[in-house]
């Protein structure tokens, strides 16, 4: 695994067998992320950003989902290395790195909160069910952790259900019930999509609040490079399941290299600016119509022959950045 990181992914591949034929939904995808670091993962929908995230809490819906490749090598706090992939999700090992090591705020709150449960006593049973300590205790910490995410008075909060909650208040308690352990790394997969952009803000504020307190690493998955430009270290862009570039945030927004990354950057509205955005022409194709050679061909204003026959591989295009692309197969070197 790669020195001094937390998590090391290693040429990933999950897919899905669906009545129509498999989806590659992730396809030989790496990154690693190192302890107390933001790795920002971008791209539009559709492109494996949420079963990348579910591969590694070891949570791929069954049986359809499968992982045909790849290792996820994590280091615990008791400095061993394990490889997530080998884990039945049902064990012990996998159930004692769930909450404690990492931990993940899902793309849809409503589908992790329980409707019928306050949310004090769907916290408190998250505690108890991983932990041994006493009812009293984890309804203290639970306590603890909705006022630090500033769920108050907590006292009250801590018995309303989850409709009483706004939206914002609702993603507050998700980043509660995700905390409380004090995992190493949090997954926070689109975790303001469905707020307004007040809000947005806010919760942007107390995820990077809570990483600062907790020490832990994040990793933000958004189809928002609003968001990765707020928050993140460095970044990997995706595009139909494969890492298309990767580099640091500066490097993203001032020296990217793929043309898709810089389609989205075109796609970003900028306050006082009078022409018309720009989006990237055509559409993703479908899972089942994948065209040959570089898959973003049919939508690439730069594509040439090489495109259209060969996938290209990684080529280096500068300090620790990388893309996808046959235009640096001449400036860069293959990684
Ligand atoms: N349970 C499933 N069964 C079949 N296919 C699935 C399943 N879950 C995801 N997929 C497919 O895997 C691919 C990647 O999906 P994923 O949910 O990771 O996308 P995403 O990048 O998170 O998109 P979004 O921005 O919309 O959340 C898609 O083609 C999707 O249709
Ligand atoms: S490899 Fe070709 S088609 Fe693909 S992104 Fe680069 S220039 Fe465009
Ligand atoms: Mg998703």
């Amino acid at each position: 695994m790669a020195e001094d990181s937390l998590i090391t992914v290693r040429e990933l591949k999950v897919s899905f067998q669906t009545d129509e034929g498999v989806i590659k939904a992730v396809d030989n995808v790496s990154f690693d992320i190192k302890p107390g670091e933001t790795l920002g993962v971008v791209g539009e929908s559709g492109c494996g950003k949420s079963v990348t995230s579910l591969t590694i809490m070891n949570m791929l819906p069954k049986p359809a989902g499968k992982i045909d490749n790849g290792s996820i090598i994590f280091s615990t706090s008791n400095g061993d290395s394990i490889d997530i992939t080998k884990l039945d999700p049902r064990s012990r090992e996998m159930r004692s790195l769930r909450g404690s090591e990492i931990s993940m705020i899902f793309q849809e709150p409503m589908s992790s909160l329980t409707p019928v449960y306050t949310i004090g006593r769907q916290i408190v049973e998250s505690l108890l069910m991983e932990e041994e300590m006493t009812k009293e205790i984890a309804r203290e910490k639970a306590l603890e952790m909705l006022e630090l995410v500033g769920i108050v008075p907590a006292e009250q909060r801590f018995r309303e259900y989850p409709h009483q909650f706004s939206g914002g208040m609702r993603q507050r308690a998700m980043i509660a019930m995700a905390l409380c352990r004090s995992p190493r790394l949090l997954i926070a997969d689109e975790p303001t999509t469905a707020l307004d952009v007040t809000i947005e803000a806010q919760i942007l504020d107390l995820l990077k609040d809570m990483k600062d307190r907790l020490k832990m690493a994040l990793m933000i998955i958004t189809h928002d490079l609003g968001v990765i430009g707020e928050m993140a270290d460095r970044v990997v862009v995706m595009y139909m399941g494969k890492i298309v570039e990767r580099a640091s945030c500066v490097d993203i927004f001032y020296r990217a290299a793929h043309p898709y990354t810089k389609g989205l950057l075109q796609s970003i509205p900028v306050i006082g600016r009078k022409e018309r955005l720009h989006t990237i022409k055509g559409s993703v194709p479908g899972q089942f119509e994948l065209p040959e050679g570089c898959l973003f061909h049919p939508r690439c204003p730069k594509a040439f022959d090489k495109c259209l026959a060969q996938e290209p591989p990684e080529f280096r295009v500068g300090e620790d950045h990388g893309a996808k692309c046959w235009l640096y197969e001449k400036v860069g070197e293959m990684r």
